[in-house]
């Protein structure tokens, strides 16, 4: 298996980029980038659709996530960027892995409990089985490595499950059991309205996140009125234990300035909110506002977006379909060789 670290992670093009997609996946994945690992960076469309997805919205989704992804720093020549449903190993391997995951572990996804809500006999098969396509996504390179937000911390257990059965089953070493690598202060960005939540393009208030694409008014607003409590920022770290909305926009702070919510807190320790809440907002405001602009700047050439994208999906081909190629033969299907 090797000693090469292999870096893999995936967003979903199902909406807007927010702020937590940000600080806790793309953030990390340019710095992955920049320390010369070899890093591969999935649109995974194929799992948006999971549940409905409007044709002509989810191709503009795929789009702005591109932009998004070149805009905080992937550069194509470094790493491999592209869309899932381009590379068709993603679709054959989550078959195969589908028939080794069993449905008792399935059933204990948190995240397909959350996402079915009370009517679960109406969601999806794709959205119940999602995390099979999940681990074909990460094994289907041999990643080593998968960094992500704690929300997926348990699908990536289920990868390593999987794997290790189908090494078991068949009597092979094949598949690697992938290290999750959740890392940092903004693992669990939470809503800007409830500190026990985290922050999702899926809440309905909009006032609950901040929006890659929201312009500099609308970042402020949406800071200046983030809830919190009237006491003023504590002196230590461990004041912030008990007061979840003033810990994430510290956490948040610290993200965006790379710095440490130690460092925050000797600042601005004792600091009001009104007073705090500013010099978040124009921190916020200068970090993101670049990245907006240049992400509008690439949606302006939308076939030089897709020209990226398809590059991108030959050369993670060129990786995943040995690796398929590999595995049906160990499953004991027969293939031209
Ligand atoms: P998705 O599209 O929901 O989110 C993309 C990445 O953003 C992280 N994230 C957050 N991190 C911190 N705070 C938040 N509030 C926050 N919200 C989202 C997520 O943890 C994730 O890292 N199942 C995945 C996509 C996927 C994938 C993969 C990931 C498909 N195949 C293979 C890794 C490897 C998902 O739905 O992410």
């Amino acid at each position: 298996m090797g000693g090469q670290k292999r870096v893999f992670s995936g967003v979903q093009p199902s909406g807007g980029l927010t702020l937590g997609n940000y600080l806790g996946a793309i953030k990390r994945f340019v710095e992955m980038q920049e320390a010369g690992i070899e890093t591969i960076y999935c649109i995974v469309d194929l799992h948006a659709i999971t549940v409905w997805q409007d044709p002509a919205r989810l191709r503009h989704a795929t789009r702005e996530l591109a932009a998004g992804f070149l805009a905080a720093g992937i550069d194509p020549a470094r790493s491999i960027l592209f869309n899932q449903s381009q590379v068709t190993a993603h679709a054959e391997l989550g078959w195969i892995l589908a028939c080794v995951a069993r449905i008792g572990w399935l059933n204990r996804m948190t995240q397909f409990k959350d996402k079915a809500g009370k009517n679960r006999e109406a969601a999806s098969v794709g959205l119940f089985a999602y995390p099979t396509l999940m681990a074909a996504d990460i094994l289907a390179y041999h990643a080593t490595h998968v960094p992500v937000g704690e929300d997926q911390k348990q699908h990536l257990e289920l990868t390593r499950d999987i794997a290790i059965k189908f090494n078991t089953d068949y009597g092979v070493d094949f598949f690697p059991v992938v290290e999750p690598v959740i890392e940092g202060v903004a693992t669990r960005v939470m809503s800007l309205r409830d500190g026990t939540k985290k922050m999702s393009k899926s809440d309905p208030s909009d006032m609950s996140r901040i929006n890659l694409m929201d312009d500099a008014d609308t970042i402020a607003k949406k800071i200046r009125k983030a809830r919190t409590d009237p006491e003023p920022l504590p002196g230590a770290l461990d004041g912030l234990k008990d007061r979840a909305e003033a810990r994430n926009l510290v956490n948040i702070y610290a993200a965006l300035a790379d710095t440490t919510p130690e460092a925050v807190i000797a600042d601005y320790g004792g600091a009001a909110f009104s007073t705090f809440k500013p010099a978040l907002a124009d921190l916020a405001v200068a970090r993101l506002e670049p990245l907006s602009a240049e992400m509008a700047r690439l949606m302006a050439d939308p076939a030089e977006i897709d020209r990226i994208i398809a590059a991108g999906a030959e050369k993670a081909a060129a990786i995943a379909d040995p690796i398929l190629n590999r595995t049906f033969d160990i499953v004991g299907m027969i293939r031209a060789r």
